[in-house]
């Protein structure tokens, strides 16, 4: 048989394998599920009506009523887990009141039982006048860490009493995985999980979030988050940061921003077992929006292709805005 293998084969080789939807729906080795989807919520106190959010279309700046409406109907559609967004009216610079948001877990709770699944983002930048996901010192100058950690501890103990089955800290601050479980698990919240934005990236794509949930630095001083978030071209820091996170016990490490981090979940989530999240945040996902908005590209095989390779590079779990649109969108494919 040596001398075939010199022989330049002619007609169909790989081409055989993609003629059809058929064979190729039994090809594929990655699949997206609705299953696997988490859909942000963002709810804030002080307004009257909702409000819709810049560049992520059907998303909204919800009140406490308008988020019970949206969450039924997107338990209807198959979006029974949620990340939620709590956006308070008062800005402090120390001991944060957290009641906001816990009542809002709270209703969520008690209205939909053990038909939702609620995370909620841990951070203080919604809650700060001056937009820093932490405490900043006397001088301004810079966040201060162990002050930051203890209030986002009382946070998410808060949050996890009023029964939130996940909370997921995105501040970065050092060592608040480690006070978050310590805090969990000395007051009875035991089973909550907790889901580190282990690998979260100081990224510009964050912008319509920032607008949704009140929350870019406003300082003169400490412009942006990079003494905290880490830099784009320090993959090292990632590694080191999710393997912190992990010993400390997380339980799902997460990478975000996703596709201009690709490369960062593929080798994490094979050098680290661990269940590995992915967050498509609002920059991302607004990309993809304008395009179809000119009629560039179509939006829902546009949506499914990102989410198939945050799959692809070790995904288990994928944060996007178009949770909600995932039964539709994925039966395109
Ligand atoms: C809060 C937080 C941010 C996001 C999630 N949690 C923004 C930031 O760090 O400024 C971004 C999510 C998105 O852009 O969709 N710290």
């Amino acid at each position: 048989m040596a001398e075939n293998r010199t022989i330049a084969r002619q007609g169909l080789t790989l081409r055989r394998l993609r003629q059809d939807r058929f064979i190729r729906g039994l090809t594929r080795q990655a699949r997206v599920s609705p299953e696997q989807l988490i859909q942000p919520h963002f709810v804030v106190d002080g307004i009257r009506q909702r409000e819709a959010v810049p560049g992520l279309t059907g998303v909204f700046r919800e009140t406490a009523d308008s988020l019970a409406k949206q969450v039924e109907q997107d338990i209807e559609a198959g979006a029974d887990k949620i990340i939620l967004f709590g956006v308070p009216a008062e800005k402090r610079e120390a001991n944060f009141n957290h009641d906001f948001t816990r009542r809002q877990i709270e209703n969520l709770r008690r209205r939909f039982g053990a038909n939702l699944w609620i995370a909620v983002d841990v951070c203080l930048c919604s809650h700060t006048a001056h937009g820093h996901c932490g405490v900043l010192s006397r001088e301004q100058d810079h966040v201060v860490n162990d002050a930051s950690v203890a209030e986002l501890a009382r946070a998410a103990l808060s949050y996890a009493q009023a029964g939130a089955n996940c909370v997921a800290p995105s501040d970065m601050m050092d060592g608040r995985v480690a006070a978050i479980r310590q805090t969990l698990d000395a007051n009875g919240a035991e089973r909550t999980l907790l889901l580190s934005y282990s690998a979260k990236f100081n990224s510009r794509f964050y912008g319509p979030f920032r607008e949704a949930a009140d929350s870019a630095p406003r300082s003169d001083v400490l412009k942006d988050r990079a003494t905290y978030q880490i830099d784009p071209a320090r993959p090292d820091d990632a590694y080191a940061s999710s393997v912190r996170d992990a010993e400390e016990g997380a339980d799902i490490l997460m990478v975000k921003p996703g596709l201009p981090y690709l490369d960062i979940l593929k080798e994490l989530s094979s050098r680290i077992e661990k269940p590995w999240a992915v967050y498509e945040v609002s920059g991302e996902y607004a990309g993809v929006e304008l395009l179809a908005a000119q009629n560039l590209i179509p939006a829902p095989q546009a949506h499914v292709e990102c989410w198939t390779s945050f799959v692809r590079a070790g995904a288990s779990m994928i944060i996007t805005y178009g949770a909600r649109h995932a039964r539709r969108w994925l039966s395109h494919v």
